[in-house]
Formats: structure tokens, C-alpha cells, sequence
């Protein structure tokens, strides 16, 4: 019988811990937690491996266990279940644990954007449609079917070179900061960058635009990563002149313009990490990661700190907490699989072709 998640809500975090050290104990090699850095570290510290999305994915790809349980976002989770064997069984501790920045984009809007380019554009053999790896199962799979690609936060290079090699355009959801850092990076005018609004007619765009665009930037963006500001960098670099800035690419333009270094969750890690001693960084990403790469740098004399004087986490990033997954791991221990994500077979089978788009291509 399924425990149910109304007994452990009022569980403390302590006695969660105890009990999830027992549960995966008991589950030994049949159960693999996958975290992602942006975690809260009462979760984060349970996971087996932990990275950024491509990390992760390729942790999933190459998983043996029966049960993932994905220490993530929904669109993590599906991504494993894709990408894993059909018997292995992807699991998200809270199913409200989405992504805003996935949830801006959805399929009709998107076919809807792809028709109207088509009146004006050959978009079949002209244009290749490129999803960050942050958004739902049907739109990776309408990238599939398109000879589109997914991509995340450290290959979006790559795969736009791959793009670029086969065809002259690109479509990229949902996040148009990634997009347009990183075309920027690679010579593209910010001009020939245009941003399609999914609210408007024709995207807001006129012919013209779209015609002389090399990129056409769905208007998504990640509401975390919004909050950090230019004034920010400019401010803290009066006080500590000395400091290295290094941003997520899903920050604004401006602001990784001012960075030293811009990078995946992954990327962001390495380069603190094997800074030199005594060296002071600011950091435009989530919280939790931030938090903990202070905490684990002081000792070197590294000063972490992190960009917005506003203090703000992923909320559902934050949904996972060790109470859901205590639950999910002691019903896995009474045979009982709950809050299982499972891609419907055809959506899978288009979405694996934009995966494998991806996968292939040397990082
Ligand atoms: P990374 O792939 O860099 O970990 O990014 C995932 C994400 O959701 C960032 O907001
Ligand atoms: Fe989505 Fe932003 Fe949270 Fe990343 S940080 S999961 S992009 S809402």
C-alpha cells in the first residue's frame, strides 16, 4: 500500500536524514539520486552525482539502476526517463517542481511561430529549431522532428555551430538570454539577433527583420537570473575593485557583458574551484549554489559572493525537500513507485532524435 506524503510533512529535517540514509541503504544499487546543483544542500548532500543539465543527463543515459530520482525540475526528470532505458523508472520527489522559464514556451505557440514563418521563410530547409534543454518533453520533440537539437547551458556553442553548418537560421526557445549571449560570442550582430513575442502577430517582428535574422529569439527568460543588474557588478566593484565577476548565461546581456567569465552551474564551480587562494568572486546564479561554494572556498580564502543584494532562490527548485524525498524513497522500499514521470512513447521517440543531436556533439 502507498505510505502516504501526509505522513511525513510534519517530519523534522533531522529525522528525515536518518531515515533517508536507511531507505537508500535498503535500495542499495536499485535506486540512483541525481541532484542539481541549485538543490538545498538538506537534499543536495543525499545525491549520488550531482551537475548541470548535461551532466545530469548523460548521468541518466548511463544510469544501471531501476529507480532515478531526480533531485531536480520536471523537465530534468523527463529527460531521464527518455533517455533511460524502458524499464528503468524516473522519478520527481515533487511534482510541482516545474521550471517558469520552460512554462514560457508550449507547443501551439511554437507551431504557431514555426506556420508564420513559414509565409514568409523556407523554414524546412533554412531554419533550425534549437531548445534549451529547460522546457517540456513535446517541444524537444517538435525540434526532433524538425532536425532540430537540444541544447543546454555549456554546449549551446556547439550546437549552434552544428546549426550553422547545415543551415543559415536558427529558432531558439525558450530562453532568449542564452540564446543571444551566446551568438553574440560567436561574432552574430545583435541586430541579425531579433526577439520573436509569442503575444504578438508575426512576433511582433516585420519581414524584413526575420529575413535578415540569423537568430529568432523566443521572448522566454528565467525570472532568477533576471534579478541580477549591471548596478550590481558596478556597485560591488567600487567597494572590492579586485573582484572577478562569473555569470550564468541565462543572465541578461548587460550583465554578461560586464562578466569575466560566463558558464553552466558546472562551469561556474570549476572555475572558483581552481582559482588561485585569496581571490574574491561575484556570481550571477541561484542561491543554494552560491551558499555552498562560499562555504566550501572560505577555507582557501576565497570570497564567494553572490551578485543581487536581493536575496532570491529557484521557489521550485526549492519544492524538492527531504520530506518528498523521504517518501518517495521509503515507498520505493515497499515496492510502491510514486510521482513517476514517464513521456508518452511517441512524444520520446522525437524527443530522443533532438537529444541525440545534442549528445553526439563534442562539449
Ligand atoms: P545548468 O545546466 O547550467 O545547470 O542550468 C540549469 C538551470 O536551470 C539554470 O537555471
Ligand atoms: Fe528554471 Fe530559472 Fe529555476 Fe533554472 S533557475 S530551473 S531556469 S526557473
Amino acid at each position: 500500500m502507498t505510505l502516504p506524503i501526509q505522513d511525513y510533512a510534519l517530519l523534522t529535517d533531522e529525522e528525515c536524514d536518518l531515515r533517508i540514509i536507511a531507505a537508500k541503504a535498503k535500495l542499495g544499487k536499485r535506486c540512483v539520486i541525481l541532484g542539481h546543483h541549485y538543490q538545498r544542500d538538506e537534499v543536495f548532500k543525499h545525491a549520488d552525482f550531482s551537475g548541470d543539465s548535461l551532466k545530469l543527463s548523460r548521468n541518466a543515459a548511463e544510469a544501471e539502476a531501476e529507480y532515478i530520482v531526480f533531485c531536480g525540475v520536471h523537465f530534468m526528470a523527463e529527460v531521464a526517463d527518455i533517455l533511460s532505458r524502458p524499464e528503468q523508472i524516473a522519478i520527481l520527489p515533487d511534482l510541482a517542481a516545474g521550471c517558469s522559464m520552460a512554462d514560457m514556451a508550449n507547443l501551439t505557440k511554437v507551431q504557431q511561430c514555426w506556420d508564420e514563418l513559414a509565409g514568409i521563410i523556407d523554414v524546412e530547409n533554412t531554419v533550425t529549431p534549437i531548445t534549451y534543454i529547460n522546457s517540456a518533453a513535446d517541444l524537444k520533440a517538435f525540434c526532433g522532428e524538425h532536425d532540430g537539437s537540444v541544447c543546454t547551458s555549456s554546449n549551446a556553442q556547439k550546437i549552434l555551430e552544428w546549426s550553422f553548418s547545415r543551415r543559415e537560421k536558427v529558432l531558439f526557445f525558450p530562453d532568449q538570454h542564452l540564446g543571444r549571449n551566446t551568438g553574440y560570442k560567436m561574432g552574430i550582430p545583435l541586430d541579425q539577433m531579433v526577439t520573436w513575442d509569442f503575444n504578438q502577430a508575426q512576433g511582433g517582428l516585420t519581414v524584413e527583420q526575420i529575413q535578415r535574422a540569423k537568430i529568432i529569439l523566443w521572448q522566454g527568460f528565467c525570472s532568477v537570473h533576471q534579478v541580477f543588474q549591471p548596478i550590481h557588478i558596478d556597485n560591488f566593484l567600487l567597494k572590492y575593485p579586485e573582484t572577478k565577476v562569473i555569470a550564468h548565461p541565462e543572465a541578461s546581456f548587460e550583465v554578461c557583458q560586464k562578466a569575466d567569465f560566463i558558464g553552466s552551474t558546472e562551469y561556474i564551480l570549476k572555475i572558483i574551484r581552481e582559482a588561485e587562494p585569496n581571490t574574491r568572486w561575484l556570481v550571477a546564479t541561484e542561491l543554494n549554489l552560491v551558499n555552498r561554494l562560499h562555504e566550501e572556498c572560505k577555507g582557501q580564502g576565497k570570497n564567494v559572493h553572490f551578485m543581487s543584494p536581493t536575496l532570491c532562490m529557484c521557489s521550485t527548485m526549492f519544492r524538492t525537500d527531504p520530506q518528498h524525498l523521504l517518501w518517495v524513497l521509503e515507498n520505493l522500499v515497499e515496492g510502491q513507485v510514486v510521482n513517476r514521470i514517464q513521456v508518452p512513447e511517441v512524444i520520446a521517440d522525437h524527443a530522443r532524435h533532438a537529444l541525440d543531436n545534442m549528445l553526439m556533439q563534442v562539449i
